[in-house]
């Protein structure tokens, strides 16, 4: 699944390769490479497009065998209506080529970037084709025993313009270093839990703090106690697993004193605690970590790509399980920023590692931004479906930049309602607030429990994956297992926040 993806100015009919991916629309005008490639087949795709079979709608993917010319076949993928393309078309569209040239054995495949096609620059178009195709290249088959999976090898995205190439190969190299970033984040959250630990949480961001020189640190037990991280303590306090909080930083703005925190839900399974969990679908709750894989794997991503911004990364991780010392129904811990909290359900423990991850982030670091991101209630599913990410702002203009980014990531977001009236649902009589109401909505009262430990002024986001974390079937950039989604909306938005 290692892909290596290159950038190149050149023919792209002159590259040798397995399969050349051209895009058309759906008005069938052949421009450009397409055009090129048609004169060089002797017309053969204009034929085909008279004859119906290529019609450059959405899904319509034609694979010609070519003979004595440098690639092996053509590919010509639909994009559907000129004037309803998104980005993110592009790239599921060329995911689900890439995952058909898999399948029939392809290893150094080319792109076409589609110049004449879009407008400006192409660039954004670059970006999310590699994004789309790296994507689409991996499966998690790590305890499959002699398995042997067909992947891509070589994907060269090429441009067919001679000059000025220079921002097509940094968004190239962008969508390359993200989409692996993603693939290694999907890794974690396909672990079993068994693997995947607190303390393999931790190894994995060790790993990728050394190899890019980004300072860690790691809290332990005893940092806790210190800190009087009542609520994270309490949730671990039931498993054999030792808790640990992972903050990592890249200052990619030295001059800058302005930092953006990302924080990540990292629980590496979620039995429910006390308040168990039904056994059938509980298996799912191995990935309750995704948070904390998307902000660490996404370090590596600021970090390689060199963005121009103080990200701080932290990750509270540890397992909810229903051990004899675990906390309790009625139980009321003290959170590190002096509230007090009463448990009515310890299946609800998301909000109280993140509270006390929160709190130790806006006192170590002042962050102008902070956003979390947890797959915090099953209701998000309920809320949006599986098509769109909840998410809340305290900031007017944070959640809009937030839905630009959605929209470029194709992962998108929708905002809730911080309803303050619903805020009676987390009064308790014996604490200054409880984790949990037993009514509806979960979603929204799971964020206003959240608000609870934000300080003033800090901007403050919060996203529930809690729909959009796996997927049961492999479709465009998804693979059956996990989906890591919530991880590129992060990265544009960090984008959108760089210094110019
Ligand atoms: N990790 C779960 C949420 C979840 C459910 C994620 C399904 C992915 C798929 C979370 O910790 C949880 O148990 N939430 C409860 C909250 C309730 C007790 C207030 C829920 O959603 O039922
Ligand atoms: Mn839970
Ligand atoms: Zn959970």
């Amino acid at each position: 699944m290692e892909i290596e993806v290159r950038h190149k100015s050149g023919d792209p009919l002159a590259l040798k390769s397995d399969a050349l991916l051209t895009f058309l629309f759906d008005d069938q005008k052949l421009v450009g490479t397409l055009a090129r490639a048609d004169e060089r087949l002797d017309g053969w795709v204009s034929e085909l497009v008279k004859a119906g079979e290529i019609t450059g709608k959405r899904g319509n993917l034609t694979v010609l065998h070519a003979r004595g010319v440098a690639f092996k076949r053509l590919f010509i993928v639909g994009l559907g209506k000129r004037e309803s393309f998104e980005l993110d078309f592009m790239r599921n569209e060329a995911a689900t080529a890439a995952r058909k040239a898999r399948e029939i054995g392809c290893k150094r495949v080319s792109a076409d970037v589609p110049h004449e096609l879009v407008d400006g620059d192409a660039s954004s178009e670059a970006r999310s084709l590699t994004e789309g195709i790296v994507l689409a290249n991996y499966k998690f088959t790590k305890y499959l025993s002699g398995h042997k999976e067909r992947y891509l090898e070589l994907l060269t995205v090429i441009s067919a313009t001679k000059g000025g190439n220079g921002k097509i190969e940094n968004a190239v190299r962008q969508g390359d270093l993200l989409a692996h970033a993603t693939q290694v984040a999907r890794d974690m959250c396909n672990e079993p839990s068994n693997v995947m630990t607190p303390a393999e949480v931790v190894r994995v961001a060790t790993g990728i703090a050394r190899r890019n020189k980004l300072p860690l640190k790691v809290l332990k037990l005893k940092d806790m106690q210190r800190l009087g991280m009542g609520m994270l303590m309490g949730v671990a306090k039931g498993s054999a697993h030792e808790p640990f909080v992972v903050v990592m930083e890249h200052r990619g703005d030295p001059k800058s004193k302005e930092w953006i925190a990302l924080v990540g839900k990292g629980i590496t399974f979620d039995s429910g605690g006390i308040s168990i969990k039904p056994s059938s679908g509980m298996h799912h709750m191995k990935r309750d970590m995704t948070g904390a894989a998307i902000v660490v794997t996404l370090m590596d991503y600021f970090a390689k790509a060199g963005v121009r911004a103080n990200v701080v990364s932290v990750a509270p991780t540890c397992e909810n399980m229903p051990g004899g010392n675990a906390y309790k129904p009625g139980d009321i811990l003290r959170s590190m920023s002096g509230k007090y909290v009463e448990i009515t359900n310890t299946d609800a423990e998301g909000r109280l590692i993140l509270g006390d991850a929160m709190t130790y982030v806006q006192r170590q670091y002042k962050p102008s931004v902070m956003i979390d991101v947890a797959t915090l209630t099953g209701g998000a599913l309920m809320a949006l479906g599986a098509g769109l990410i909840p998410a809340f702002s305290n900031d007017d203009e944070l959640y809009a930049q937030l839905e630009k980014a959605g929209k470029t990531s194709g992962e998108p977001v929708y905002r809730l309602p911080l309803y303050p009236i619903y805020k009676k649902g987390i009064r308790s009589y014996f604490a200054d607030v409880k984790n949990s109401s037993f009514s509806a909505p979960a979603t929204i009262k799971g964020a206003l429990f959240l608000d609870e430990f934000v300080e003033k002024p800090t901007k403050w986001a919060h996203l529930d994956i809690a729909a959009v974390f796996a997927v049961d079937k492999d479709q465009g950039i998804f693979s059956r297992g996990g989906t890591a989604v919530g991880m590129r909306v992060l990265a544009h938005l960090v984008h959108l926040m760089e210094k110019k």
